[in-house]
C-alpha cells in the first residue's frame, strides 16, 4: 500500500500579511463589487428572482455590513454605525447578532436607495482605510494586530464570495426576461469580455489513475483559508480513476436524447420527485428553438456550444448522469488528491466550473467553529448539502485553492456547477 503521509499534521495558522498588501487587496475587492454593477440600472439591482438569490443592491450593502460588524465595531472603540436599522436589513443569517429581515423578501427593500447604499459603502471604506493605515504603524505590536488582520482577510474573502453570487444572481434574474438582457455591454451597447468566455472546451476524457493510500486532506499552508478547510488530517482512499475532462454539453445531450430525464432507475428518490414536480428536463439555461438548443448566458441567448463544459447542473442531475454513464461522482477527498497531484493530463480543474462531489458537507475530524457570531459563518450549514470543488469562471481570481470547500443543496442549479466523473479502479 502506498503511503502518502506528511511529516507533520499542522493546525491551520493565520497568514502573515503586509498591511500595504492588505490595503491593496481591500481596495481592489471593494471596487470590483461596484464594477460588477456598472452596466446595471437601479431596477436591475433591486429585483430578486428567487429566495436563494439576492438583489445586487442587497449584496453591496450586506458585504459592507460584514466589515462594519466583524471589523469596525470590534476593533474601533468609538466607531459610529452608519445606520442602526441596517443590522436588521443586512444581517444575512447571524442569529447571535440579532433577527434578520426575511431572505425571500429582500427584493422588497426599495429603501435604502442605491445611492444610500453607495454612501454606506463609502462610510465603511473611509473607516476601513483609516484602520488599514493605522496597521502600517511599525511601532505596533505585530502579535496584537493578528486578530484584526484575520478578520479583515475574512471579510475580504466574504465579499469575494458575494461577487460570484452577484454574477449568478443577476444571470438568474435576467433569464426570466424574454428579451435576454446582457450583463456585459459597454457604453456603445457592444458586448464586452464575459467571464463565461474563459471556459475551456472539453475534449474526449481519459481516465487518470490514482493509487490507494493514506493522503493528507485539508488546508496545509499559511495562506488564508476558511475554517471548514481544516484541520488537516489523514484520509484513506482506495485506488480510483478520475476523468481528465469535465462533461461537455454534447455529452449531456446524449443523456437527454437517450431519455435520461424519463428513466426513474437513474435518479435518487428525492431527485425523481423534484424533476417531475417541477418538470425539469434540461439544464437550467438551455432553451430549444425549432429543434436546436440555445443557452442563455451573461452575453444573452447563444447557440449551445457542443464542446463547452456543461454548466448550471444540480447534484441530482450530476448523479443521474454519472449513473447513466456507469460511473460515479468523485468524493471530495479524491478530488483534492487529484488536484494536488498536478498531473498534466487533468484539465479544467480550477476556475472553470464548480464540480459536484458525492461528499456530504460535514466537519473534518477535530473541526471546531470559532467562538461567537463568526462561528456561524460555515459550521452551522454542515447538514444536507453537498461539497463542490475547484471554483468557477465567476470566482474572483486568487480566491480558489485545492482545499476550498463550497457547498450547496442537491437541487441547486443557478451556480456555475458542472460534472467530472470518477470510477473505482
Ligand atoms: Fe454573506
Amino acid at each position: 500500500m502506498a503511503q502518502h503521509t506528511e511529516d507533520s499534521i499542522k493546525r491551520s495558522v493565520a497568514p502573515a500579511i503586509d498591511p500595504n498588501i492588505l490595503l491593496n487587496l481591500y481596495t481592489h475587492t471593494r471596487n470590483y463589487s461596484l464594477q460588477l454593477c456598472q452596466s446595471l440600472s437601479e431596477a436591475d439591482i433591486q429585483a430578486q428572482s428567487m429566495s436563494d438569490a439576492s438583489p445586487l443592491k442587497w449584496h453591496l450593502a450586506h458585504t459592507s455590513w460584514a466589515f462594519e460588524t466583524f471589523v469596525l465595531k470590534p476593533f474601533i472603540a468609538d466607531y459610529q454605525e452608519f445606520d442602526t436599522d441596517y443590522d436588521y436589513l443586512f444581517n444575512s443569517y447571524y442569529n447571535a447578532i440579532g433577527k434578520q429581515y426575511p431572505r425571500a423578501q429582500r427584493g422588497l427593500l426599495t429603501r435604502p436607495s442605491y445611492h444610500q447604499v453607495l454612501d454606506y459603502r463609502l462610510h465603511v471604506d473611509q473607516r476601513m482605510q483609516s484602520l488599514l493605515n493605522q496597521l502600517k504603524d511599525d511601532s505596533l505590536n505585530k502579535a496584537s494586530l493578528k486578530p484584526c488582520i484575520e478578520r479583515i482577510l475574512l471579510a475580504v474573502n466574504h465579499e469575494q464570495q458575494h461577487q460570484e453570487l452577484m454574477l449568478t444572481d443577476i444571470k438568474h434574474l435576467f433569464s426570466f426576461n424574454p428579451i435576454n438582457p446582457k450583463l456585459y455591454v459597454d457604453n456603445n451597447n457592444e458586448v464586452s469580455a464575459n467571464c463565461e468566455d474563459k471556459l475551456i472546451d472539453s475534449q474526449q476524457a481519459a481516465s487518470v489513475c490514482f493509487q490507494e493510500g493514506l493522503y493528507c486532506i485539508g488546508h496545509r499552508d499559511e495562506a488564508f483559508h476558511f475554517d471548514n478547510e481544516g484541520p488537516q488530517h489523514q484520509y484513506y482512499l482506495a485506488s480510483f480513476k478520475l476523468d481528465s475532462m469535465l462533461v461537455s454539453n454534447a455529452d449531456y445531450s446524449e443523456f437527454i436524447d437517450d431519455g435520461g430525464y424519463q428513466n426513474p432507475l437513474l435518479w435518487l428518490s428525492e431527485a425523481w420527485q423534484k424533476i417531475n414536480s417541477e418538470q425539469i428536463q434540461k439544464p437550467l439555461y438551455w432553451q430549444k428553438h425549432q429543434s436546436t438548443w440555445f443557452e442563455f448566458g451573461l452575453s444573452g441567448l447563444k447557440p449551445l456550444k457542443p464542446n463547452a463544459p456543461l454548466k448550471h447542473i444540480s447534484f441530482f442531475e450530476a448523479n443521474a448522469y454519472a449513473n447513466w454513464k456507469g460511473k460515479r461522482l468523485p468524493t471530495e477527498q479524491e478530488w483534492e488528491v487529484a488536484a494536488r497531484s498536478q498531473k498534466p493530463e487533468l484539465k479544467q480543474m480550477f476556475n472553470q466550473l464548480w464540480q459536484w462531489t458525492s461528499s456530504s458537507y460535514s466537519p473534518y475530524p477535530g473541526f471546531k467553529p470559532a467562538h461567537g457570531a463568526i462561528g456561524e459563518y460555515n459550521g452551522k450549514f454542515m447538514l444536507n448539502q453537498y461539497v463542490l470543488r475547484g471554483g468557477s469562471v465567476a470566482t474572483p481570481s486568487g480566491h480558489i485553492r485545492p482545499s476550498y470547500r463550497n457547498f450547496f443543496y442537491a437541487d441547486a442549479r443557478w451556480q456555475y456547477s458542472g460534472i467530472r466523473l470518477a470510477e473505482d479502479n
